[in-house]
């Protein structure tokens, strides 16, 4: 329970709107109590009325007598009717106020989430699935909700009519109360664990669910494989068989639902002949009236499901407790990359490593052994190196997305610790090894990068003609304005990378990180980039990693790495001239043109 101590920020928030719903609850609850009494003295005042009809047999008042019963019948069901009616309204109000509340909780968890979610490092993705945050940001958040509306909602409900309900019951009749009051906490244990059953079969029903959902989930986004392999019909037996489980749960469910309703039911029913037996008796006795009877039987009635709430509720506010306590484990969590850095100059672009080492905190692998380099400002470097020698992992640490075990990373002279982590991300314009395009349109991906949403189209058109993308953009059906990904269409790798190009450009940055970002362009047109890029790499530092000579040859700086250590370092004619994994690679490339 002490996991949804957390949420009380929530309720002081929302303190106004939670205690008009108070308020609006016991006038709810006065105006369903009050026509319960207009009915006894109703009930009584007919029987009575009907009594003196009798006696006046042949008399000529007696029509005066029935007239008076009819008139008196009217105002009481017109009394009944609009007492009801004002608890319909006030009821309104009720959820108006309490379950609206709910909802607005839920809309600030959900954004409190998200917000922390982002700030996260990127070693908390690793460790965790995507479904796994998913669950916790709808599924355990919508439960939590449960606990802030109907589980806040029905408990002040239950207060409040007990003490209404029981005070009036205890006036007209002590033992007649506690007769009928005895089932009820039978009642109330049972739907606890009914409901306790029922919240465990769901659950089980929800997780095979979402086993099945990822599932098709997977099989649509890799339709062109399993369609390239044929391997529908093995598809079809996993997803049959996954279905046949689910509907073994479900079944399982329904029965217990099924069992349940009629229970239920069962003990409403027996409380009421109980009313009725020992009410009946005492009436003989005379020390109750008929009128108390059904008065009873509607007290009765009304009490049922409230308590029958007790069980529901309090398994309710258990699971919004076990999800709150999930969603605390990551929302309590720090991010691992503490900004602690000032923003007090902006980035000139000096890149140092000294003596750098990093081992990835999730797989243990050691990508970098004490690796140093040192690039000026407006230079460029190319790393080069077989793959998964660490050269992306050179870019990831520059820009803070994960923290160096050993050795330290300067730019300008500064600990990249000790720079504000926003300005340091800013002043990078990365290019990462896998593209990442949104489903959107062209403009906003490229604009992307840019803080500000109206980037004027010309100067996202630059950014693409530097990119070499113009072309393409322009026989696209809507130009600048297609969309991308799921919903629109699809792009080669090559148009991709050049998309992802442009949007790095269009961010103006002081440094740029190439990362293998040509692998899926032909030659020609990676030299028209790498010289359209010339003109804005004078004035900024640039890092190129590549597979490709051909894009290192006019680099300043060139280091060939090899697991995780820089192998050879210099410029191309001094690597050509050292003979080793530089000049192999030189020498084939250059083979390789020849031929073609
Ligand atoms: N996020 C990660 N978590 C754990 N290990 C990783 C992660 N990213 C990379 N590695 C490991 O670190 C090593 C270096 O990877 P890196 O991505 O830097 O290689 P690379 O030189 O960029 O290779 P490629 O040319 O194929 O892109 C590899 O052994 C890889 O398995
Ligand atoms: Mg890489």
């Amino acid at each position: 329970m002490k996991s949804l101590f957390t949420l009380n920020k929530y309720f002081w928030k929302y303190r106004f709107r939670l205690g008009l719903g108070v308020v609006f609850i016991i006038i709810s609850n006065l105006f369903s109590i009050y026509p319960i009494q207009v009915i006894r003295i109703a009930f009584d005042t007919v029987l009575n009325s009907v009594k003196w009809y009798d006696l006046l047999d042949g008399f000529q008042i007696q029509g005066d007598v029935y007239q008076q019963i009819t008139h008196m019948l009217i105002l009481f069901s017109m009394l009944v009717i609009g007492l009801s009616v004002a608890k319909g309204i006030f009821l309104f109000m009720t959820r108006m106020t309490i379950i609206v509340m709910s909802r607005l909780i839920e809309y600030d968890m959900k954004n409190e989430i998200f917000n922390h979610y982002q700030n996260l490092s990127l070693s908390f993705y690793k460790k965790n699935n995507t479904g796994d945050l998913m669950n916790r940001i709808s599924e355990d958040v919508s439960r939590t909700r449960m606990y802030f509306g109907p589980a806040v909602m029905y408990t002040i409900n239950l207060v409040v009519l007990f003490t209404l309900v029981i005070t009036t019951m205890l006036q007209v009749n002590v033992k007649l109360t506690l007769y009928v009051l005895t089932p009820l906490p039978l009642l109330s244990i049972s739907i606890y664990y009914a409901s306790h059953i029922i919240n465990k079969k769901s659950e089980r029903v929800q997780r095979q669910l979402s086993q099945l959902s990822t599932f098709v989930q997977e099989a649509f986004s890799g339709i062109r494989v399993i369609k390239a392999y044929t391997q529908q019909s093995s598809k079809n037996a996993i997803f049959e068989n996954e279905l046949e489980i689910y509907r073994d749960k479900t079944l399982s469910l329904v029965k217990v639902n099924a069992v349940f309703m009629p229970l239920m039911i069962l003990m409403i029913g027996l409380s009421t002949i109980l009313t009725i037996f020992i009410g009946g008796k005492l009436a003989i006795a005379g020390e109750i009236s008929m009128g108390n009877i059904a008065e009873f039987v509607i007290y009765v009635n009304m009490l049922t499901w409230p308590v029958a709430s007790v069980g529901w509720v309090t398994s309710l506010v258990q699971r919004a407790a076990a999800s709150q306590e999930r969603i605390n484990e990551f929302l309590l969590m720090k991010p691992e990359i503490e900004n602690l850095g000032e923003a007090k100059d902006g980035i000139r672009g000096d890149i140092e490593f000294r003596n750098v080492s990093f081992t990835y905190p999730n797989s243990n692998i050691e990508a970098l052994k004490d690796v140093s380099f040192k690039v000026n400002a407006g230079d460029s470097l190319a790393i080069l190196g077989r793959t998964g020698a660490g050269k992306s992992t050179i870019a990831s640490l520059l820009v803070r997305l994960y923290d160096i075990d050993k050795g330290q990373i300067l730019i300008d002279g500064r600990d990249i610790k000790e720079i504000d982590l926003n300005l340091l991300r800013q002043s990078f314009g990365t290019v990462p090894q896998e593209v990442f395009l949104f489903s959107d349109t062209i403009t906003n991906n490229i604009a992307f990068g840019k803080i500000t949403r109206s980037a004027e189209l010309s100067e996202v058109q630059e950014a693409a003609r530097m990119a070499e993308i113009h072309e393409d953009i322009s026989n696209f059906p809507n130009d600048y304005e297609t969309t991308v990904g799921e919903r629109g269409i699809t792009l080669s790798g090559g148009q991709k990378q050049r998309i992802s190009i442009a949007r790095a450009i269009m961010s103006k940055p002081q440094l740029y990180i190439f990362d293998d970002c040509l692998s899926a362009v032909d030659t020609e047109t990676e030299n028209k980039i790498i010289n359209n890029l010339q003109r804005v790499m004078d004035k900024t530092t640039s890092i190129i990693i590549t597979h490709r000579v051909s894009s290192a040859i006019h680099c300043d700086h060139i280091i060939v790495l090899g697991e995780g250590e820089i192998t050879e370092s210099g410029n191309h004619s001094q690597l050509v001239a050292n003979n080793g994994f530089y000049a192999d690679s030189y020498e084939q490339q250059l083979l390789s043109k020849e031929e073609v």
